[in-house]
């Protein structure tokens, strides 16, 4: 009898030992100690014995029940721990790991070309002056020496809202609600979107144009044409060289168109130009005697298109990112 129950302590705790999971464990627990189990068969067997016998075999069986008892729990817990590292390893973190970055945009290549515009001529002293998108006829066109019925207007492809309101074909109507605002003498720029009917290669119906507007007393064009070769040297930061062609514009006398020599040699238009007309003055009121001054256009994406190499005006506005990745 002593025999048996150290054969079965003995497969018992093999048994115990073999287990690898908590499922095989509680398997090997039923195995033994459940109602069936041989270490329970052992305990109900004591009544069949002689009775002089049975405390010193109940005692033993007793034991063994207990110690099984026991290492089925010490290995339930070393089982547990086990479960518990794996999972934490399993859901850990590598900190050493390169993180995920998150993509950071970076500003269009017109409003670079711009913001770079405007800290040139804040630097030359200019204010920056906003103006309305939606405008009246009378600020692009009246004021500024256009009027009704005069040919230049069928020259702007306007888009029209009614007989009065239009999207502005140009940034010069802010000449007109700059002097408006703060009289002369004045000295500002106008960067801002504008609109045409107009699509192209080299045309958008919305584009960029920077204005410029200078009014003093004893203003004259080699005023005009030095400030203007001063900053397309600063911006393309070279020696650059300009052409000044007479022109025609019904807000400036003389005007001029100038252009650009490009690195391969071609004369590009950049910017239309020239002396304020002592119209556009009266209109607002402005003693043309005693003040008079220069103003200038220019298109922002033809500067960029040059700066950059650009030969087709529509990729500003595709939203490709690689052609706009470019610019970071
Ligand atoms: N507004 C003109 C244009 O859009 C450019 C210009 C501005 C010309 C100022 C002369 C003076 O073409």
């Amino acid at each position: 009898m002593t025999d048996r129950l150290s054969d079965l302590s003995k497969r018992a705790l093999k048994d115990i030992r073999n287990s690898s999971t908590l499922e095989e464990l509680d398997s090997v627990r039923v195995q033994y100690l459940g109602k069936k189990g041989s270490v329970s068969i052992q305990l109900k067997k004591l009544s069949d014995l002689d009775p002089s016998d049975r405390p010193r075999i109940g005692k033993e069986v007793n034991k063994l029940k207990k110690l099984v008892d026991q290492e089925i729990t010490n290995k339930k817990n070393s089982l547990n721990d086990e479960k518990i590292k794996s999972n934490i390893e399993d859901s850990s973190l590598d900190v050493t790991m390169p993180g995920r970055t998150s993509i950071i945009g970076n500003p269009h290549p017109v409003s670079s070309t711009l913001n770079e515009i405007e800290k040139i001529f804040l630097n030359a002293g200019f204010l920056v002056e906003d103006g309305p998108e939606i405008e009246d006829e009378y600020h692009n066109f009246t004021a500024l020496n256009i009027p009704e019925n005069h040919p230049a207007r069928a020259m702007h492809d306007t888009f029209y809202f009614n007989t009065q309101y239009l999207l502005r074909t140009h940034t010069s109507p802010i000449q007109i609600r700059s002097m408006e605002k703060y009289g002369v003498p004045i000295r500002v720029i106008a960067p801002g979107k504008v609109y045409r009917r107009d699509s192209d290669i080299t045309h958008t119906p919305m584009f960029h144009q920077i204005e410029g507007l200078v009014i003093d007393k004893d203003i004259n064009f080699t005023h005009l044409k030095g400030i203007l070769h001063d900053f397309i040297n600063t911006f393309f930061e070279d020696d650059m060289k300009l052409r000044f062609r007479p022109s025609y514009f019904p807000f400036t006398e003389p005007s001029a168109e100038v252009d650009l020599l490009s690195k391969d040699n071609h004369w590009l238009e950049i910017l239309g130009c020239g002396m304020v007309h002592p119209k556009v003055l009266t209109n607002l009121g402005i003693d043309n005697e005693t003040f008079n001054g220069y103003a200038f256009g220019m298109g922002v994406e033809r500067l960029a298109m040059l700066k950059y190499g650009i030969n087709d005006i529509r990729l500003f506005y595709e939203n490709d990112l690689n052609f706009l990745n470019q610019f970071k």
